[in-house]
């Protein structure tokens, strides 16, 4: 299949919209995150979207490389600029997780789920990522930079060793290629509705869908950031974003950072 993923077309198919208006496109850049974080301070205005066909410095979260060779996945960065308070930016990481899960559920009507506190999977393997980065003033956010890797047509041949059975792409489990422009519309259109409705209603629309697409509730987990590992029973969602767990002690918990992952019951 040869796909249009040309500047001009992608501007021509994103014009207009709330998210995607403004397209910096690349064929390739270090990290699309670090373009827009420098085209924010310079002013960007909200719903700048910067698009690379290639990464060379892919950022990850907890300093990790995002794997991003060429041809075949989506790799974008979008400028937002919403008034809020940098406490509660993380809404907007959970916000994206909705909005690309909304969009892998277009192709794929069953066993798309999202991971704490940003990835989203598809049959219980990797398949996107989110990494949000944030300036902040002394007057609130000045910008959240929303980062999203998701793997359209990688094939197991370009990930490298770690990746085998941990993650996946939106064409190994659907054996086709799939047009990348498709998708980025598809999430540019998502990602505008739910802001809209962020800025309009608050999280707690958001917050409502995004537990839908949790599969953590109510199983036990471990969390592991830096030495510290934490155990305990998923019971919900903070409104700041953090994940409330119960210990063994019965103690609430609130994990604000972290890798988490279920543990198999014994
Ligand atoms: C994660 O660790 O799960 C987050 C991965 C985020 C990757 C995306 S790809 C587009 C944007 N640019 C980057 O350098 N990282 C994000």
């Amino acid at each position: 299949m040869t796909e249009d993923f040309s500047e001009e077309f992608l501007s021509t198919i994103l014009k207009g919209g709330r998210i995607g208006h403004s397209l910096v496109f690349f064929s390739e850049v270090d990290s699309t995150n670090t373009i827009a974080f420098q085209l924010a301070v310079k002013g960007a205005p909200e719903g700048t979207i910067v698009v690379a066909d290639r990464q060379t410095k892919g950022k990850g979260r907890m300093h990790r490389v995002w794997q991003s060779p060429p041809g075949c996945n989506i790799y974008t960065s979008i400028v937002l600029r919403p008034k809020i308070a940098p406490a509660i930016a993380p809404q907007i990481t959970l916000l994206a997780g909705v909005a690309v899960a909304d969009v892998l559920s277009a192709w794929f009507k069953e066993g798309v789920t999202l991971k704490w506190p940003n990835d989203v999977l598809l049959r219980g393997r990797k398949i996107s990522g989110i990494l949000t980065e944030m300036k902040t003033s002394s007057a609130g956010v000045d910008f959240v930079i929303v980062g999203i890797g998701i793997n359209v047509n990688m094939s197991y041949a370009q990930m490298d060793g770690l990746s085998h059975g941990l993650a996946t792409s939106m064409m190994i489990e659907s054996a086709g290629e799939i047009p990348r422009s498709e998708v980025i519309a598809g999430l540019c259109k998502g990602l505008a509705g739910l802001y809209t409705g962020f800025l309009d209603h608050g999280f707690e629309p958001v917050k409502k869908r995004w537990l839908r697409y949790c599969d953590m509730i109510g199983k036990p987990v471990q969390i592991a950031f830096k030495d510290d590992i934490q155990n305990g029973q998923v019971t919900g969602l903070d409104d700041d974003g953090a994940l409330i767990i119960m210990n063994g002690s019965g103690k609430r918990q609130r994990i604000l950072a972290g890798d988490a992952s279920i543990k198999k019951e014994r």
